[in-house]
């Protein structure tokens, strides 16, 4: 059932080219986003946008706050959903309210969802099981159309949020970037000889006090989602951190035992995030970046093709940090699938 792969989640990150193509079909289209499941009138009225997730689906939610808000310009606030809660948050009526959830029974999420249905806003849900909780409750659903995902750490899953987040602000602002979705999809294929790469590399990382990964713009969020995979498979101490904010107190724990995965991309703020790179090598950190441009001063240095969009880098960016959690838990000797205190889906409080 797992294909010739060691785990469902190694499976799950080969499929992503695959899965994201179904959830681009008849929506993608030449003349712009189609959307049959929800018509542009829902939208009208609406001012700024929330949206409530946990854990992975949260972080999609963050890549969604930077696209929304660059090509739909609405103002989007993103929550986790266990503090949105229980803080009697401020609901208007001209507030679109989402949730992203892969299993659309994580009990946060759908209490948030609830409340927000009580309090008269509209309500959208971008999930993965049909006829889930979440799914009954919200007006609209976008279904992500990832299949079943086995892994308790989520892959494919969050390919998919992130892709519709992005299909959903060229539908709100009316743009058209059909050939950059296009791009991104292919940028999803896993090349083998990369794959062993990253095996090899994977070996230098087992032994530190701790992983940063670093990024700006949408690579933060992307930063955040390789270190929560890294943490919930490998067990081992790792950070998201927005690149321009390590000098505000983590460089400090920089030293040939810290571990940095660099997310430089070529296309937005390249020579500050670099910058930020040379600050850590400085002080001794072992760094990995991930990028089109070669630069010769850190450790270890793995390459994406050359792209003039954000969105292409970002998804090859996200299966390379899948691929390195991977094989760092592997070489672990962990259980992927089953990494020990978590569950797939989180039902209670
Ligand atoms: O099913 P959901 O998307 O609502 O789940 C949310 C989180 O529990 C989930 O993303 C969790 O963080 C995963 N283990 C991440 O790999």
């Amino acid at each position: 059932k797992k294909g010739g792969f060691r785990f469902y989640m190694e499976k799950e990150i080969y499929e992503q080219f695959d899965i994201l193509k179904e959830t681009i079909l008849g929506r993608n289209t030449e003349d712009g986003i189609k959307f049959d499941e929800v018509d542009k009138s829902f939208f009208n009225g609406i001012n700024n946008i929330i949206i409530s997730a946990c854990g992975t689906s949260y972080h999609a939610g963050l890549v969604g706050k930077y696209l929304i808000e660059r090509n739909a310009k609405i103002r989007v606030d993103v929550e986790v959903a266990s503090e949105l809660r229980y803080r009697n948050p401020l609901l208007t009526k001209d507030t679109l309210f989402i949730v992203i959830s892969q299993s659309g029974e994580t009990a946060d999420t759908l209490e948030t969802l609830k409340m927000a249905k009580e309090a008269g806003l509209k309500t959208l849900a971008l999930c993965n099981v049909d006829n889930s909780s979440i799914v009954r409750v919200a007006d609209k659903t976008i279904l992500l159309r990832a299949g079943i995902e086995k892994g308790v750490a989520s892959t494919k899953a969050f390919a998919t949020q992130v892709m519709t987040l992005w299909m959903l602000s060229n539908y709100l602002g009316d743009i058209n970037e059909y050939e950059a979705i296009n791009s991104a999809i292919e940028a999803t294929k896993v090349d083998t000889a990369l794959h062993e790469k990253i095996k090899r590399l994977s070996k230098r990382y087992l032994h530190g006090h701790g992983f940063f990964f670093i990024g700006r713009d949408i690579f933060f969020p992307l930063a955040l989602e390789g270190a929560l995979k890294l943490k919930e498979i490998s067990y081992i101490h790792a950070e998201g951190y927005p690149a321009g904010e390590m000098k505000h107190g983590p460089i400090a724990l920089a030293d040939p035992e810290l571990f940095v995965v660099a997310l430089l991309s070529k296309n937005i703020l390249y020579e500050k995030t670099k910058s930020n790179i040379e600050e850590l090598v400085a002080r001794d950190a072992t760094v990995l970046t991930i990028s089109s441009e070669f630069i010769e001063m850190t450790d270890d240095f793995v390459k994406i093709k050359n792209s003039n969009h954000p969105m292409i880098e970002f998804f090859e960016m996200m299966v390379i940090t899948q691929l390195l959690a991977l094989e760092v838990a592997v070489r672990m000797g962990n259980d992927v699938d089953m990494p020990r205190n978590l569950a797939k889906s989180v039902t209670v409080e």
